[in-house]
């Protein structure tokens, strides 16, 4: 089994502006490194807040060995907890969803208050001591309605991440939002495979008939090259929104590891519908025209986001195992949208709906194409994949300063 020390010395060894070696794409050992060093220390995009929107809603959100309990308080706060009694062990939220006025162990009854105290425990004598066996945190930060939690013991600095988000979602409404649909599927492909992909559009045309409609492939309107040039559609764009104080400039955060940018739709489109008029009539933005364009986020290693005029579109990506990557997508509307009246859920999520399941297709027959002993790693293209070589540098450079402990070490030139 592929060790940590391995790992490195194959990142060091990487052919730059190329895909990855077949190891780190399905090795049992490798997926076992980038669980421990990528995703149980990196902030990772949980749930919508939107979705708890009462004290005492909570959900389920699992991440590799980890169960996260994430609860809104009575004071209004979300919060996480590990999903682990603290008296034997046993799961204390057995559905992935719910609403409990108390948190409340299905074995033994232990009770805990909705910000983790213990509040009652049977029989447990007179030395025991309830203020010490409050429910385990986890780190939980509300970003403009997108709730993020993070495993590790010290969690990675969040501050300017925050304060961006909170620009360039100004707009956005997600508080006053609600998940008019949801959909979570499993792709067989390693979790990278799935962000490769999403980091490109080369594969658009050939394989999103409904997306093409409305979503540029031209990568410097996606921000997708690396030469810095923006078409000139895109700087239009960007001075018009930017004029009615939208944030939408080409941003990336310093690690590579967060970027925000406005694109425009393709011939003034409104949003991601078939005729590319809005889908939502009650919109959950103050954007003031509704040409808006969208604005696309990402945050390695565990989300990306589509900001429309009328609606938001949230994606999250979760590793299951070396060859299975689950992805959950949400549509948030207006929270006083209704359904056949302010917006119709066919029309709302046909296009991302087939785009997922098209993507689903693609992401699989890249994994098995590079289980062949035959495959070797392959050039980026330097107009369209800019987006992956930015993404495997991040990868590289990540874990390379993670497993060693040191300074950011770019491996790629
Ligand atoms: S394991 Fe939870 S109350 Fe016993
Ligand atoms: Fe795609």
């Amino acid at each position: 089994m592929l060790r940590q020390s391995d790992v490195l010395s194959t990142l060091m060894r990487r052919k730059p502006a190329h895909s990855l070696v077949q190891d780190l794409y399905c090795a049992p050992g490798v997926f076992q490194v980038d669980m421990e060093h990528v995703w149980y220390r990196e902030w990772l995009f949980a749930i919508p807040s939107c979705e708890i929107p009462k004290p005492g809603n909570y959900i389920v959100h699992e991440v590799g060995a980890y169960s996260v309990v994430i609860v809104r308080g009575t004071d209004g706060d979300i919060r996480a907890f590990h999903n682990s009694c603290r008296h034997r062990g046993s799961v204390l939220c057995k559905s992935k969803k719910g609403s409990n006025p108390k948190l409340v162990c299905p074995y033994h009854q232990w009770t805990y208050e909705l910000d983790g105290r213990l509040l009652w425990a049977r029989d447990m004598g007179p030395d025991f001591d309830a203020s010490k066996h409050g429910l385990k945190p986890v780190h939980c930060v509300d970003l403009s309605g997108l709730v993020y939690i993070c495993l590790a013991e010290t969690a990675p600095p969040i501050a300017d991440f925050a304060a961006e988000t909170a620009r360039y979602l100004a707009p956005h409404d997600l508080v006053n939002s609600k998940v008019a649909f949801e959909s979570t599927i499993i792709e067989k492909g390693n979790w990278k495979l799935v962000w490769e992909n999403n980091r490109e559009c080369y594969h658009c045309s050939g394989n999103h008939p409904s997306l093409c409609r409305t979503f540029p492939e031209d990568p410097r309107a996606i921000g997708n090259n690396d030469s810095g040039e923006l078409g000139g559609l895109q700087r239009d764009h960007t001075a018009r929104c930017e004029a009615v104080g939208a944030a939408s400039a080409y941003l990336e955060g310093p690690h590579g590891d967060w970027r925000f940018v406005r694109t425009p739709l393709l011939d003034a489109a409104e949003s991601y519908t078939m005729t590319g008029k809005v889908a939502v009539t009650k919109p959950n933005s103050t954007l003031p025209f509704r040409d808006a364009g969208a604005l696309l986020k990402f945050k390695y290693p565990g989300c990306w986001n589509h900001f429309l005029s009328d609606h938001a579109i949230v994606f999250r990506v979760t590793p299951i195992g070396p060859m299975e990557t689950e992805v959950s997508t949400k549509w948030l509307v207006h929270k006083d949208a209704v359904e056949g009246v302010d917006y119709d859920l066919t029309r709302l999520t046909e296009v991302w709906l087939a785009t997922n399941d098209e993507d689903r297709e693609v992401v699989e027959n890249n994994q098995r194409g590079i289980l062949s002993p035959a495959y070797e790693p392959g050039p980026y293209s330097p107009t369209h994949e800019g987006g992956n070589i930015q993404f495997v540098d991040w990868y590289a450079a990540h874990l390379i300063r993670s497993i060693t402990g040191g300074p950011s070490v770019v491996a790629a030139e």
